[in-house]
């Protein structure tokens, strides 16, 4: 496995590798959901490239960029057992220099939901990806459904700018309860952890109702938010009921519709979301 630290080491390999690239960017601290990626990746690609990188301009002023969890040794350690060829991890020095001064951006699926609770975040996120994508020339590229705005952000970023690279979505991992595993999990106290199966249990509601016959979006999305407002640790930033592309809310569910929220548990901010189908 190869580690690379130096933008102009890992252009220099890629340009020497004809074979096709699956590519899994990250931010570190691997859980069962990243590995997830990893492992596609192996089965569909002669090469795999990871990257380990927290992204600072995805982060807003009063965010978690400081704290968010970080051990790379043990994430190397990881990559190894998954047989991945090529690991990219650069310092931020490294990927924003003082004169940097560009920025890519997606308008309109970025203006509601994550984009509308943490301003400029996916600004961050498609800047980055830019600059990962020209820099490791992936074939395939995998993200999580956890994610799910992220997922339909990029593939737009890639269609609009015409980057000759497929986008893979592959679903939530969750632990044994429900709970959608995230690096952010670990900030949970051991109370903060059972209280945030509230999620998943509103998700579940969503569901069953719409398979019961509920087409009534207001309806489920009210049943929902009793439901989390039941939990004291939880707050609700967002329930949302949106059409699966467009991520326009709906008032009557027409599959796929994204079923998605985001709520603070203590001081933790968990997303989650099911596809109604
Ligand atoms: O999903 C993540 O971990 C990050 O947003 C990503 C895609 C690696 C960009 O920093």
């Amino acid at each position: 496995m190869k580690i690379i630290e130096k933008i102009d080491d890992m252009i220099r390999l890629r340009s020497q590798l004809a074979e096709p690239v699956g590519f899994v960017p990250t931010m570190g601290y691997f859980h069962e959901g990243h590995l997830s990626l990893v492992r596609q990746a192996r089965a569909e690609n002669p090469l795999v490239a990871v990257s380990i990188f927290v992204n600072p301009t995805q982060f807003g002023p009063q965010e978690d960029f400081s704290s968010y969890p970080r051990d790379p040794q043990r994430d190397l350690d990881l990559l190894e057992k998954e047989q991945v060829d090529i690991v990219f991890m650069p310092p931020v020095a490294e990927m924003y220099p003082p004169q940097f001064n560009s920025r890519v951006e997606v308008t309109k699926a970025t203006e509601r939901l994550e984009g509308a609770s943490r301003p400029g975040h996916f600004r961050g996120v498609t800047t980055v990806c830019a600059k990962l994508f020209n820099i490791v020339q992936p074939t395939r590229v995998y993200f999580g459904q956890k994610d799910a705005q992220q997922a339909i952000v990029i593939k737009k970023m890639v269609l609009d700018l015409n980057m000759n690279l497929e986008i893979v979505t592959l679903p939530t991992v969750r632990e044994p309860d429900g709970l959608a595993m995230s690096s952010r999990n670990t900030y949970l106290n051991p109370q903060e952890r059972q209280a945030a199966l509230v999620l998943y249990q509103a998700l579940t509601l969503a569901q069953q109702l719409w398979s019961q016959g509920e087409k009534n979006a207001q309806t489920i999305r009210q049943q929902m938010t009793e439901v989390i407002q039941k939990q004291p640790l939880a707050k609700i930033d967002y329930v949302s009921i949106a059409d699966a592309e467009t991520l326009d809310e709906l008032d009557t569910v027409k599959p796929p519709a994204l079923v998605s929220l985001a709520v603070k548990i203590g001081s933790t901010r968990l997303i989650d979301n099911v596809v109604l189908e």
